[in-house]
């Protein structure tokens, strides 16, 4: 049997003017039409929703146009940075209190579910080396879910990529799970690998086989960030990736893009973020 997840990520959702409204709309009604068995938004769901609850519930109810079953996981704008690098000042920073207000509308920050002969597990980013009780439970949690998969193949939902090409990459930082919570989610994988990692966060389409697995980057439906921002890792569209989960352990995953949905670039819509516009650089900094 096989088992069609459509993921989309960084809608940026708000509950004022609707900034990235109609690209997220555009996309889920195609989405719709691909009729598959699962969408997953891989995080930052909002706008702001660490900061405004508005924004968490805006995000929310507009995935009830959604028609397939949708699971979520955090991203930093739905529940603050990580606390384990440093953030520009004036940012939420994750907690257990955000944490709580999160879980009020989108439901298990992890979760895991067994369709089409594979264990998909969505995992939050967010907690990840920042010392909360919650980061420790969810440690266990890797461990009895893909610690146990033994040969069933495992696709992993994550906020932010585990690295960019490598698992021994030392840089520290707000991109990419950084080098300690990382080893700790090495570690508690046990002896098993996922087959697929999928991610979000970089508002990048990136796809690219590392040992066992395949690391696939969903584009975000709401931006991009222009070069002078950001490095160009692969492809900087809105859009969304189609999974196709075959039994046998075999997948593919490919990029799909939206006619009529245009690429903005966030540069252009920094009133967005205005309120974290920072004294030194005179512009925001939301990643
Ligand atoms: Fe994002
Ligand atoms: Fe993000």
């Amino acid at each position: 049997m096989t088992f069609r997840i459509a993921q989309i990520s960084d809608t940026h959702l708000d509950g004022g003017p609707g900034y990235f409204t109609a690209g997220f709309r555009a996309i889920a009604a195609h989405v719709n039409g691909a009729r598959p068995d699962l969408v997953v938004n891989s995080g930052d769901m909002s706008l702001d929703g660490a900061a405004n609850a508005d924004d968490l519930a805006a995000a929310r109810r507009l995935h009830d146009e959604i028609t397939a079953p949708v699971r979520f996981i955090p991203g930093n704008h739905d529940l603050g940075e990580g606390a384990d690098a440093p953030v520009p000042p004036g940012h939420p920073i994750v907690s257990e209190e955000r944490r709580a207000q999160y879980l009020d509308h989108f439901g298990d920050d992890t979760w895991c579910l067994d369709a089409g002969g594979w264990r998909i597990v969505g995992i939050n980013a967010q907690i990840l080396g920042s010392g909360l009780e919650s980061a420790q439970a969810q440690l266990r949690f890797v461990a009895e879910t893909i610690g146990t998969a033994g040969t069933t193949p495992v696709a992993l939902f994550v906020h932010k990529p585990l690295f960019h090409l490598s698992a021994d990459e030392d840089v520290v930082g707000g991109r990419f799970v950084n080098p300690r919570p990382r080893a700790d989610l090495l570690q508690a994988f046990g002896g098993v690998r996922p087959a697929l990692v999928a991610s979000g966060h970089v508002h990048q389409f990136f796809a690219r086989r590392h040992e066992e697995a395949e690391h696939v980057w969903a584009p975000s439906t709401a931006f991009v960030f222009g070069d002078e921002k950001q490095p160009r890792y692969g492809l900087k569209e809105p859009g969304y990736v189609e999974h196709v989960l075959e039994a046998d352990g075999t997948h593919v995953s490919r990029f799909v893009a939206v006619t009529g949905v245009p690429t903005l670039d966030i540069a252009d819509y920094m009133h967005a973020y205005a309120h974290y516009l920072q004294p030194t650089t005179g512009r925001a900094d939301p990643r």
